[in-house]
């Protein structure tokens, strides 16, 4: 069976991986790809992007089922595009995609459904959007409504920064389309967790849970960055939690999308905020799998994906169960140099191991060039090490990092910190 991934990180090569996996598999084809998944010979990178390229792709090779990571694309219709030509594809469609593409969009279904979240308005003019800054105070958080490539969200700690944000948005245009209109909201206190979930249209499947770190350098300190690592499972979500998690938020989102008309399939990631007292509320919606949290995510599961796939696109995720491996995985991101805002490129990339039983490095931002291996992107590479706790978890992951070397990278030291604090 030929299966395609579209996308070209680390929670593609990821994705890819274990599809491959399964023994039903002949190729595991990913659009664009990366190094990594030019690497693996169970996987073949095709270097197209264009949608209805893509569709022209899978009827002419047969592929079975396609798999898409990144939002980009889902907002821009694929998913609408496949199905209109007949072909199996795991995603939401455009306008399901509006849970993440539009923060607007998903702040007034959460409203509308009772789905707890942070207060809000959203603004476009600009006057409006600073008179109700000085209203309601800083800390504050100000958010274009559109996709802005992780830029587009401001945790203001002061006023001056918040009225610098709504400056930034709507009269500098500095985010163009996306930052037309803003969402301004309460400030949340808490810890984060990431609580994904597979979903059918109707049936919920959730996976794993997990902990991703946004700040570039250790002890959360420095610039938001698209996350710098991950760990599966996370023990903040309890086994309580996880059943209010399901009630109060995703099983009212997934049939309220039902009942709105626009049904949502794909993968649904909320990213929670938990207080001092346990209770949860949604921050936001994504309709993809995170990045890094796929990568200890796959790392763990146990169950054939590509079963797993088949069961998503007909409809029937309410018949099987997912298989986790019990042991904690634990994924460091290694970026480039000037990560995040000018990652520099074309650093040579050497001492990646073999994965083994305990150990498996994803790419994600690398180019093979002959036997050349070289940096392209901001995230360059997650290193995930399995172990029966987080400390050994831990050292498995950076044992395999201190053996890679490239130029300039930047990583944390301290991935799994808070679940360390709790179980020591
Ligand atoms: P987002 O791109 O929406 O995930 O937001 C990026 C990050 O901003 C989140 O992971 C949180 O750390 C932070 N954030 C977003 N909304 C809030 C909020 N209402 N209160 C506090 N922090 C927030
Ligand atoms: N790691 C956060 C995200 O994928 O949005």
């Amino acid at each position: 069976m030929k299966i395609l991934v579209v996308g070209s990180g680390g929670r593609e090569h990821a994705l890819a991986w274990k599809i491959a996996q399964s023994p039903r598999i002949q190729t595991v084809f990913v659009a664009p790809g990366n190094g990594g998944t030019a690497l693996d010979q169970r996987l073949e990178n095709i270097n197209i992007t264009d949608p209805a390229a893509l569709a022209d792709f899978v009827e002419s090779e047969h592929v079975a089922l396609t798999v898409v990571g990144p939002e980009t694309p889902l907002a821009a219709g694929i998913v609408n595009i496949f199905r209109a030509r007949g072909l199996k594809i795991f995603g939401p469609t455009r306008e399901a995609a509006q849970l993440e593409s539009s923060k607007d969009f998903a702040k007034s279904f959460m409203q509308r459904h009772h789905i707890p979240t942070a207060e809000y308005q959203t603004f476009s003019d600009v006057a409006a959007a600073h008179r109700y800054i000085d209203q309601k105070g800083a800390p504050i958080v100000i958010k274009a409504d559109g996709l802005a490539a992780g830029k587009g969200v401001v945790v203001a700690m002061t006023l001056e920064e918040a009225h610098g944000a709504v400056d930034m948005m709507l009269s500098d245009n500095r985010l163009g389309d996306a930052g037309a209109r803003v969402v301004i909201e309460e400030f949340l206190a808490g810890e984060e967790a990431s609580f994904i979930v597979m979903v059918d249209g109707k049936n919920i499947l959730p996976l794993a849970t997990s902990q991703d770190h946004k700040r570039l350098k250790d002890d959360d300190l420095g610039p938001n960055t698209g996350g710098m690592g991950a760990y599966s499972p996370a023990p903040i979500v309890t086994p309580a939690l996880h059943a209010r998690v399901m009630r109060e938020i995703i099983t009212p989102t997934v049939q309220g999308m039902a009942k709105d008309g626009i049904p949502f399939s794909g993968f649904l990631y909320a990213g929670l905020m938990i207080d001092d007292k346990g209770n949860p509320k949604t921050l936001e919606f994504n309709c993809r799998m995170g990045d890094p949290e796929t990568q200890p995510i796959m790392a763990r599961l146990k169950t054939d994906l590509l079963v797993v796939m088949e069961h998503a696109v007909n409809g029937t995720l309410d018949t099987i169960e997912l298989e986790w491996d019990r042991r904690t995985a634990l994924g460091v991101v290694m970026a480039a140099a000037g990560y995040p805002d000018a990652p520099r490129k074309d650093d040579l990339i050497s001492g990646i191991p073999p994965e083994n039983a305990d150990t498996v490095t994803f790419h994600a931002g690398t180019t093979l060039n002959g036997e050349r291996l070289t940096t392209s992107g901001g995230r360059v590479l997650c290193v995930v090490g399995l172990g029966d706790s987080v400390k050994m978890a831990q050292k498995q992951a950076y044992g395999v990092v201190d053996l890679i070397h490239f130029s300039g990278s930047q990583f944390r030291r301290d991935i799994g910190w808070r679940a360390l604090k709790k179980h020591g």
